[in-house]
């Protein structure tokens, strides 16, 4: 049997009790799982992942339900509520992202590439379903548009009520239409991410409403599929270098806890190195790791990357533990540095939203810096795909932003309709005709 036992003083509690944080001391839950049944059976369960890949039962095709052994053992499977969520590609990137990036052997995985086209629906497949089975008839969450794209999808399929509080005017047009168009109650908060979120937990602890944010540990325990699932497109084989983006800090919880329990079951022999890339004007994470996270002080946000306007992140604990136990690292990446690499990103016809661009951006900064080695393996991970922030994407190649250059501009052209017009576009400005 799963228990939560809370990070901080290892007190333990039955699964079904509905703590979002540690009753005595409001340190942050963990899902423990009893793995003993799979120590020294690793080959047995990757057998069994592999046979899932051939099926077309819902619960094998979606990328998190597939290695459910790892992420929810205890749930039955008539209980399990799924988009399809996961299987999403790992890319390897072309030369010319490679070689923008610093490093010869660079792969992406597109978690844009998730039903509601963010990583987010790993977890709410976990976190919806977990709420089902908790009889809950409402669901909330702080978000800056991912998370509540996600959980007004999950929640209207799974026949629960959404409420959703957002950010006063920070909220990307994709995500914000996304929540409207799923029927979820939309509220904007005036103030930032970190002031909804404080206001969810507040109203998780008095109202009959379910909490969906990634402090919930049922959340993260989805999450870990990005890692499960990215090693086993690399028939196990683990990368030197695992690079994510980092807000609130629940996916860089999740993969650590994540690698852990794959190496002890014996999934992997090694840990690769976990880099958590932060924007610079919301980077509170890379502060406390440049004090050897002596100590943590929160920030107010700022950056373009919407998505990670984070200044309180709430996984803070277990995104320490994540970096000390896999020797990673912390940096920030500027936002003209994210808008580039995102227009290269982009560029290779992958795409992604400003706050995944920060990986590429990271690694190209840790590469200058000699942290990561040229000949080292690295696997971003692209947390949201390219539509969900379409504005900052005409701003950015019509050249209109105040503070950020275009150094990889794409401008829209305008021509009255003529042949000898379209010509000039021709590559090479091939002006032969047939
Ligand atoms: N990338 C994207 C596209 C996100 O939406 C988020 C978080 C992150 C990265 C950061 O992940 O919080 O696990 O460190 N979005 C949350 C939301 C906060 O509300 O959608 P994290």
């Amino acid at each position: 049997m799963s228990i939560l036992k809370c990070v901080s003083c290892q007190t333990e509690y039955s699964l079904n009790e509905k703590y979002y944080t540690c009753p005595k001391c409001d340190g942050l839950l963990d899902v423990v799982h009893d793995f003993r049944q799979w120590h020294g059976k690793a080959q047995q369960l990757k057998d069994l992942f592999d046979d899932r890949l051939r099926s077309w039962n819902p619960v094998d095709r979606s990328g998190v339900w597939r290695y459910r052994e790892l992420v929810s053992p205890d749930t039955p499977i008539e209980a399990i509520v799924t988009r399809g969520e996961g299987s999403t590609t790992l890319y390897d990137a072309p030369e010319m992202l490679a070689a923008y990036a610093g490093v010869n052997n660079l792969q992406l995985k597109h978690e844009g590439e998730n039903p509601t086209g963010s990583f987010k629906d790993r977890g709410m497949a976990t976190g919806v379903t977990r709420a089902k089975q908790m009889g809950a008839k409402s669901v909330i969450c702080a978000s800056t548009g991912n998370t509540s794209a996600s959980m007004a999808s999950f929640a209207a399929l799974a026949g629960l009520q959404a409420l959703i509080l957002f950010p006063y005017g920070k909220v990307a047009v994709g995500k914000v239409s996304q929540s409207l168009a799923y029927g979820a109650v939309s509220v904007q908060v005036r103030g930032d991410f970190d002031a909804a979120l404080e206001l969810v937990r507040e109203a998780a602890n008095s109202l009959p409403v379910y909490l969906l944010n990634s402090v919930n540990p049922f959340r993260l325990e989805g999450q870990k599929s990005i890692i499960i699932e990215m090693l086993h497109q690399r028939n196990w084989q683990v990368p030197d270098w695992i690079v994510v983006p980092g807000g609130n800090l629940g996916n860089s919880a999740a993969f650590g806890k994540a690698l852990m329990e794959m190496r002890e079951i014996g999934l992997i022999d090694k840990l690769p190195r976990v880099a958590v890339i932060q924007a610079a004007g919301a980077a509170p994470f890379a502060q406390a790791f440049a004090r050897e996270f002596q100590n943590f002080e929160p920030v107010s946000a700022e950056t373009i990357a919407t998505a990670i306007r984070i200044g309180n992140p709430a996984s803070y604990d277990k995104a320490v533990r994540t970096v000390m136990d896999s020797n990673g690292w912390v940096t920030t990446a500027t936002d003209q540095d994210i808008m580039d690499a995102k227009a290269k990103i982009d560029h290779a016809g992958i795409g992604c939203e400003p706050a995944s661009a920060a990986t590429v951006a990271g690694v190209r900064k840790l590469v200058d810096q000699k942290v990561i080695k040229g000949d080292e393996e690295v696997v971003c991970i692209l947390t949201g795909h390219v539509l969900k922030d379409p504005q900052v994407v005409i701003d950015y190649h019509s050249q209109t932003m105040s503070n950020i250059d275009a150094n990889f501009p794409n401008k829209m052209h305008t021509i009255y309709g003529t042949l000898d017009e379209l010509v000039e576009f021709l590559p090479g400005n091939a002006a032969v005709r047939l």
